[in-house]
């Protein structure tokens, strides 16, 4: 298990680093990323190199017994990169060049920038390869940075006529007729800057695509000499995770050693416990079910609050984690497949942009709450650690469908109703069964599906031929699949599914669809079952598929609202409106019990996942209430030390890790 966080000792005086070692070893520290920002120390001017200090640092930690994820740092290029090569520098959508001053601001296509990049890598690598304290190459943070420029342009075009061949099949994909917009030359090609009025979604699409696999490149160059230096050293790079990040990370997992995620949740209320879990599964998908990190993830204050019924505009304020809850969130990565837990940071800084940002030790210092928490949950990692749950797996067979690519066309697009979040969608489905107790894995809508019993397809707005093909395999061969609305619309070029809605699943789920209804907000449509549905509802006509609700009222009086259709061997079910998370919840109960009997939901606020191992599994139970709970177990309760038979009573925001199986380790 390993247990650290971001350490930036270049930020203070050496005095604070012996301290700073203690400090890890007290808290049960044992692996720290390094030298992420540190660009303008390591290289202070062009081609000359300071790895004194670095090389201090690290035996300081080599001593210590805490090994190093060594991080290339060219997520912050340092201000001289930018006087020598302005043309490596960030061009956003309005044609503005950005100027130094903040991170990040660099042209990823930008050959000086892409040659400094390797430059720095292969200075790294040479110095460091065999240091006792080098455990993992950390390359770049986050990537995701766009850039609109003319070296951007190139490249976009180079990808595109890899992609399409000719100028001909590009016109057709991206329905250049429409507006005018036929391209008659490759020059004419451009990143999709700012533009008068709406611009086309399968340019914006294509730029997504091209932006991962361009990023993707950049980091294949790292860590090629990274991998010629230190062969026997994993190379990995850290997700991040949001609306704006263009990386599909199905790709991206293939290309590093280990999956590594940043996890910030945006919540403050129970949101939090839920994106928490989110995230650590589709790390765990990402990953094959492999082990994978939690990278980042903030010890206390976290950012944003952005609370869906809080006032508008939402708050700034950010938010102090209660008691526990830090512990809690590691340990639901944990239970999820990580391999520990790490933070950003692991000292507060003084100044500097983030200096409000939480960590390890707070500006306090260590005789501090949170550094109280940090080292109990360093004993109990260590514990988990000895006790062998890293070699455990969590068996899910129920999967959600999960695909960047669908989240980016319609994220580009201008769909009949602008409140329809790919996200979202995918977040209802996984917190429904995650307030089920439902293990949950997520997958690409192309994977293979066989392993899962029921597969849940959340406004998979963009489907290629392949998947539609996959998805409706799968259930001919007796899988169960629930497809909610706005699925199957178009083609992986954007261009819409003609004949009735959902194009590409209307045999598969027996049903056309002949039009929408966006509904305002506040707006609901009554159904048969008591329920109403909110949002969108839809005229369904039944091609095979038989009605589980109707619409009750209205211009859809009648018609089916929800269908299901036998289909080969399987089924398929098909939800034509928004519900609440109640009704979602029948819903996929429903298609559950036919192939798994009723869900046994956990008591209300705890979450309870088991982990598999070759002779023990692992029960872990959060208590995410202010109220205490009890859950059956019988085993040795990881973080008490203490025997359990028959159950656990968890105390309000408490946790328990029962390990049951062979004899139980002793307790340290
Ligand atoms: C990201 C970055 C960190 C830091 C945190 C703040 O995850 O990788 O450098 O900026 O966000 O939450």
């Amino acid at each position: 298990m390993w247990y650290g966080g971001d350490y930036n000792p270049e930020q203070w005086p050496e005095a604070v680093w012996a301290e700073d070692v203690a400090l890890m070893r007290r808290a049960g520290v044992n692996l720290v990323s390094v030298g992420v920002f540190a660009w303008a120390r390591l290289e202070p001017e062009e081609g000359r190199y300071a790895f004194d200090w670095l090389d201090r640092v690290l035996e300081l930690l080599a001593d210590g017994g805490i090994r190093v994820a060594l991080a290339t740092p060219t997520a912050s290029p340092p201000p001289w990169f930018g006087l020598a090569y302005p043309d490596a520098l960030t061009v956003n959508r309005d044609g503005v060049r950005l100027t130094h001053g903040s991170r990040d601001t660099y042209c990823l296509s930008a050959p000086a920038y892409r040659a400094a990049c390797v430059r720095i890598a292969r200075e790294l690598a040479r110095r460091y390869a065999g240091h006792p304290a080098l455990a993992l190459w950390h390359v770049h943070n986050e990537y995701g940075t766009a850039c609109y420029c003319d070296h951007a342009a190139a490249a976009f075009r180079a990808w595109l006529r890899a992609r399409y061949g000719d100028l001909d099949r590009l016109n057709e994909a991206w329905s250049t007729a429409f507006w005018s917009q036929h391209y008659s030359a490759w020059e004419q090609v451009l990143p999709p800057r700012a533009t008068q009025y709406l611009p086309n979604p399968a340019h914006l699409l294509d730029f997504r695509r091209f932006l991962s696999a361009e990023l993707l490149a950049a980091f294949g160059e790292q860590k090629a000499v990274l991998r010629q230096a230190t062969p026997d050293v994993p190379v990995t790079t850290n997700f991040a995770f949001g609306g704006w990040v263009p990386v599909d990370q199905w790709q991206w997992s293939r290309e590093v050693d280990l999956v590594a995620i940043d996890d910030y949740p945006s919540e403050s209320g129970g949101g939090a416990e839920e994106q928490t879990a989110f995230a650590a599964d589709l790390a765990r998908s990402w990953a094959g079910g492999r082990p994978w990190l939690l990278m980042e993830s903030a010890p206390n204050i976290i950012y944003t609050v952005d609370l869906p019924n809080g006032p508008h505009p939402p708050s700034r304020r950010m938010h102090t984690k209660e008691p526990g809850r830090m512990l809690r969130h590691s340990l639901s990565h944990v239970a999820r497949g990580s391999r520990g837990a790490m933070f950003f940071q692991w000292r507060a800084p003084r100044g500097g942009a983030e200096q409000w940002h939480a960590a390890m030790v707070p500006h306090a210092g260590p005789d501090s709450r949170v550094f109280r928490e940090v080292c109990e949950l360093g004993g109990l990692l260590a514990r988990l650690g000895e006790a062998g749950v890293a070699d455990s797996r969590v068996v899910a067979e129920v999967a959600v469908v999960w695909d960047p690519q669908a989240w980016w066309a319609l994220q580009g697009s201008h769909t009949p109703h602008a409140d329809m979040d790919y996200l979202a969608a995918v977040r209802d489905a996984h917190r429904v069964l995650w307030r089920r107790g439902v293990a949950v894995d997520f997958v690409h809508p192309e994977a293979g599906l066989s392993a899962y019993r029921m597969v849940v397809v959340p406004r998979l707005y963009l489907v290629s031929d392949r998947a539609a093909a996959n998805l409706a395999s799968y259930v001919e061969n007796g899988g169960h699949l629930v497809v909610t609305y706005f699925s199957g619309i178009v083609d992986a070029a954007c261009r819409v599914r003609l004949g009735g809605y959902p194009g590409a699943f209307r045999d598969l789920l027996g049903i056309r669809v002949e039009e929408f209804y966006p509904l305002p907000a506040g707006e609901t449509v009554d159904l048969s079952t008591g329920d109403v549905g909110r949002m969108w509802c839809e005229r369904v006509h039944l091609t095979g598929a038989e009605a589980v609700a109707r619409y009750a009222g209205g211009v859809l009086d009648g018609l089916p609202a929800i269908t299901r259709h036998r289909h080969g061997a399987g089924a398929a079910w098909y939800v034509s409106t928004e519900l609440a998370d109640e009704a979602y919840a029948r819903v996929l109960d429903e298609a559950y019990a036919r192939v798994r009997g009723a869900p046994e939901p956990p008591p209300t606020g705890v979450e309870l996942v088991r982990r598999t191992g070759q002779d023990a599994t692992w029960l872990f139970a959060l208590n995410h209430t202010d109220q205490p709970r009890q859950v059956a177990a019988t085993g040795v309760d990881l973080v008490s030390g203490e025997q359990v038979t028959g159950a656990v009573r968890l105390a309000p925001g408490g946790a328990a890790v029962i390990r049951t199986g062979a004899a139980a380790p002793p307790h340290t």
